[in-house]
């Protein structure tokens, strides 16, 4: 912690209203972190004093010369401290923002990525495509927070989502967010280990999605002190070659999957190959498409049932 940078934003006479400003403190805020290593530095004391104040960071500077009171600058203080030990920003104010939604999280859940909601938007335009007289199924694996399947589920109306994890505290979070977000209506959470949950259930869906944990073991020690030291080590590991999660899922979906139903999965930028052969060798399913993401890197593939062909191309579709 660097006392100098801290110091600024404490009030002379802790009697007295602080005269720190909001413009002030966000300076002081974020020049702490930056010294403390922190690259998002000045976001991060935007959101941190935006938790203090209770406002959103737009506020910020609508009030850029109010003066903050003594209590908001100790606070204010202590969540600078707890982000210089490099728990994640997500954590300390317990929501992130994904699909323009405000997700509650704690450190029992993955924090929503940006990637990921590109994995959203390929999952509604496979949708858009299959027949809408009747509800639509999507399965859900992993759900963490249940940024997919909330998000989902706000941008579909005739839709029923069942969205599992091995995590009973992952659910209770992604209950939240269902609720917060008006469509619990619309989410069947339940525990168990992959398709455990669903199995000897009458139900095909017409879409199975999945953000599986993907990191390989040897990578887990380089992830940076956020990841690897606070977020749930269930939702980072992916097995030795990171690629356990899709092993289960390649051999089995098929069988949850009605005719003409797709697999969206998330993977990390450098699977492609392995993940289409993987696919490619369980002979169930037809073409797998490769999506980037936004900067231009292999994130989503989709494979759908195999109805008729019995071969597995790699085609590569460009963020956008
Ligand atoms: C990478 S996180 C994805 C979370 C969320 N879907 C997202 O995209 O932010 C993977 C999730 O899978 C869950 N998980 C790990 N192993 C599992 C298993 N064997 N069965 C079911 N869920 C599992 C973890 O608890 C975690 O919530």
């Amino acid at each position: 912690m660097n006392a100098m940078a801290c110091r600024q934003i404490r009030p002379i006479d802790s009697r007295e209203p602080s005269p720190v400003t909001v413009r002030q403190a966000l300076r002081a805020g974020a020049e702490f972190l930056a010294q403390m290593g922190i690259d998002t530095s000045r976001l991060d004391a935007e959101l941190l004093l935006g938790k203090v104040l209770g406002c959103g960071r737009e506020q910020l500077y609508l009030d850029y010369e109010v003066k903050l009171g003594v209590p908001a600058s100790n606070l204010y203080d202590s969540l600078l401290e707890r982000r210089a030990r490099r728990e994640p920003a997500a954590y300390i104010t317990g929501q992130r923002e994904f699909w323009s939604l405000a997700f509650y999280v704690t450190p029992d859940v993955l924090v929503p990525r940006p990637e990921t909601e590109r994995a959203v938007e390929v999952a509604l335009r496979l949708v858009k495509m299959l027949d809408k007289k009747r509800s639509l199924k999507i399965l859900d694996l992993g759900t963490g927070s249940g940024a997919i399947a909330v998000s989902l589920a706000t941008e579909l109306d005739n839709v029923q989502i069942w969205a599992t994890d091995l995590s009973a505290r992952a659910l209770r979070v992604a209950r939240t967010n269902a609720v917060r977000h008006g469509v619990k209506e619309k989410i069947h959470f339940l525990k168990g280990d992959v398709f455990g949950p669903v199995k000897g259930q009458k139900e095909l869906f017409d879409l199975i999605v999945s953000n599986p944990s993907y990191v390989r073991h040897k990578e887990m020690q380089e992830l940076p002190p956020e990841v690897r030291d606070w977020e749930p080590r269930l939702a980072l590991d992916g097995g030795a070659d990171g690629l356990d999660f899709y092993r289960r899922i390649a051999e089995k979906a098929s069988l949850y999957l009605a005719d003409g139903g797709c697999v969206v999965l998330e993977i990390g930028a450098d699977m492609r190959e392995e993940i289409c052969r993987l696919i490619a060798s369980v002979g169930c399913y037809s073409t797998t498409t490769v999506y980037q993401d936004y900067a231009g890197k292999d994130r989503v593939v989709v494979t759908r049932k195999l109805l008729e062909a019995d071969r597995t191309n790699c085609e590569v579709v460009q963020g956008g």
